[in-house]
């Protein structure tokens, strides 16, 4: 059992028009990939990926998507937040890689933060958002030395126009060989990114996100069809190999009450 460590949020920024980050001084280590669970007393609890742990502070990146969200955006500098955690796996890499990476939305925060620690890597970064507004963190992704920043957006307004998963099979298309595939964001994005990935045997790592409430394998309402192994603890990063077993990757997923919801 884990109970929350309550914490102090010593700041918060405006990402996105979205999307804020709060930062707080968090005891225990984590890798990209992982996600803790944020407690606000009286409203939920609600699983968060680590988008940055510098060794001492945690950082995430929360987008406001319903109303705990919207009460997380409405926290102050020095309120005080539960958290448990890190949960979950975890994206690996090894030396003189290429890879590349390609989140949606928050997914930027995980992506991020492997490119500052995969240093001996050589990453193409495919940033993709609506529009320039959401293209979350990318001051900062482009200022990697190890990375090459190639953003898009749906209307054109930074980068090329159109999808991330199109600009990365274009420089596919031009003879660019990746020796692993990091994807992280909506469903129908990682199931494109997947299909193409076993299509062209490229090793691919994604992140399946599934409705979580304990975070650790004793409720039950992560399991995957028909595999029936729980997101929280065998993913939520799980390789291509694996994510091609679970029948219902890319076609429903399950609410807080086990009802199938269509993507
Ligand atoms: C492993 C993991 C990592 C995540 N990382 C981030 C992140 O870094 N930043 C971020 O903004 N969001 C992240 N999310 C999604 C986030 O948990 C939901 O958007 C949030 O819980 C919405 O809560 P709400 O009450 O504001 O909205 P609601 O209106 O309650 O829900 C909106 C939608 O969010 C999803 N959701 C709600 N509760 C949960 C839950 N307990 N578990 C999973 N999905 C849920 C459902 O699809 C739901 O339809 C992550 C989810 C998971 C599972
Ligand atoms: S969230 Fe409870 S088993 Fe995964």
């Amino acid at each position: 059992m884990d109970f929350p460590l309550v914490v102090k949020i010593k700041k918060i920024k405006q990402e996105t028009p979205q999307t804020k980050s709060f930062v707080f001084e968090y005891p225990k280590r984590a890798k990209p990939g992982q996600f803790v669970n944020i407690w606000l007393p009286g409203v939920n609890e609600r699983p968060m990926s680590i988008s940055f742990d510098d060794g001492k502070n945690y950082t995430l990146a929360i987008a406001a998507a319903g109303e705990s969200t919207r009460q997380m955006h409405a926290l102050r500098v020095e309120d005080k937040i539960g958290i448990r955690g890190p949960y979950g796996t975890h994206y690996q890499w090894k030396d003189g890689q290429r890879i590349a990476m390609l989140p949606g939305g928050y997914g930027a925060g995980p992506t991020y933060w492997m490119a500052t620690l995969a240093t001996k890597c050589k990453i193409d970064f495919f940033l993709g958002a609506r529009d320039k507004s959401l293209l979350l963190f990318a001051d900062k992704i482009k200022k990697l030395k190890n990375v090459r920043f190639l953003p898009s957006t749906n209307d054109g307004s930074a980068g090329v126009k159109g999808f991330n998963v199109e600009c990365w099979m274009q420089e596919m298309e031009r003879g660019v060989k990746y020796d692993s595939v990091i994807t992280i964001g909506p469903e129908l994005m990682m199931y494109a990114v997947s299909k193409q990935c076993a299509k062209r045997k490229v090793p691919c790592q994604l992140s399946i996100e599934r409705y979580m409430k304990c975070a650790f394998g004793i409720c039950g309402n992560c399991c995957v069809d028909d595999l029936g192994i729980t997101m929280c603890q065998q993913g939520p990063v799980v390789d291509n190999t694996l994510a091609g077993k679970i029948a219902e990757f890319g076609q429903y997923h399950r609410d807080d009450v086990g009802r199938k919801k269509e993507f």
